[in-house]
């Protein structure tokens, strides 16, 4: 992955933080007030406009503003990518992925389960209800953002499909469809981009299937219309744009891992103490601040899933 110096980062102009806050609250109130129980999972009539508003979401309490953090701006997340389906440079994605199509999108789910079932997008809005939930998101590129995140917990989509018990890795498998993505044609990975997580960490509740981001569907340039987020891994682990989940035996080999195996490891937690081959991991730079800041192990998240790791090596398995 490219390193990117500060003078590289967008500067946010224009404040949509309050907006989204006035949001927030006001959906408070009306959940509160029992106004928009009735209204359904979906309102949004066209589902393939960027910037849908996605109604019914419910702030999860649990996850709310960790201690000490504020929000980044939606257009920070908007306009500092990584999807090199679409680009290399951070700037790229916000223009180059305008065109992507997001409807029709199915995702097959599907390898060692009893049920394997083919998700139409519109269907996996209803599968669960959205929950909004802030992270910390920290690429392995010494950059953070703190996101409300709009989604449910994958374990909800894998609960439907019955994995069997020789399942013991889930695999995503995103978009790669040449007509659309011009960053195909450059042999920076191996495509798809392809990553995994161990059935543990699938299960786990942190771990969120994503539909959107500030109440809104996720921008195209931010993984439309579903990806990961695993708050505690490097922001890669999070496969923009899914298709397929596939349930395996074997550990998968990831995008990265097949790209740099000694830089990009298959677990990829956040860990300050373990350097990537080419830089520290020990601090960050939240876009829209100077100066760096710690790295926290797991991303702050070890209270929830250090016991994952418990005896592992984790320089080793890293
Ligand atoms: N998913 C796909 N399909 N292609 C990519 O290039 N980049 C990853 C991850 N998911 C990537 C991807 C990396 S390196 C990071 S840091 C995050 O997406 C960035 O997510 P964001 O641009 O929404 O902040």
């Amino acid at each position: 992955m490219l390193i990117r110096r500060p003078s590289d980062i967008l500067p946010s102009e224009i404040n949509s933080e309050s907006e989204f806050n006035a949001r927030r609250d006001w959906l408070k109130q009306a959940a509160g007030l029992g106004l928009i129980a009735g209204l359904p999972a979906l309102a949004a009539c066209d589902a393939q406009a960027q910037g849908a508003k996605l109604m019914g979401v419910k702030p999860n309490a649990s996850y709310a503003m960790p201690a000490g953090e504020k929000l980044n701006k939606f257009d920070e997340l908007k306009g500092y990518c990584n999807y090199y389906e679409f680009g290399t440079d951070k700037t790229d994605p916000p223009v180059m992925a305008k065109s992507l199509k997001t409807r029709p999108w199915t995702i097959s789910v599907e390898g060692e389960v009893l049920k394997p079932q083919v998700f139409d997008i519109d269907a996996l809005y209803k599968l669960a209800p959205l929950e909004e939930r802030i992270y910390r998101f920290r690429c392995v590129e010494a950059w953070s953002m703190v996101i409300p995140w709009v989604g449910f917990p994958l374990s909800e989509l894998i609960k439907q499909v019955q994995p069997k018990g020789n399942a013991k890795y889930v695999e995503f498998v995103t978009l790669a469809d040449k007509a659309q993505m011009p960053g195909l044609r450059s042999g920076v990975l191996d495509w798809p981009y392809t990553e995994g997580l161990r059935m543990d960490e699938a299960m786990h509740p942190l771990t969120l299937l994503t539909l959107g981001a500030f109440g809104e569907m996720l921008p195209n340039q931010n993984g439309a219309p579903v990806r990961m987020i695993v708050p505690w891994k490097y922001g890669f682990k999070g496969g923009k744009s899914i298709v397929k989940i596939r349930f395996v035996e074997k550990e998968p080999r990831t995008a990265w891992v097949k790209a740099g195996p000694g830089e990009y490891g298959f677990y990829s937690n956040v860990n300050p103490t373990v350097d990537h081959a080419r830089w520290s991991q020990a601090s960050e730079r939240r876009l829209g601040e100077f100066s760096k800041r710690k790295t926290l192990m797991y991303n702050g998240y070890g209270d929830q899933v250090a016991s994952m790791y418990a005896g592992m090596d984790l320089a080793k398995f890293f």
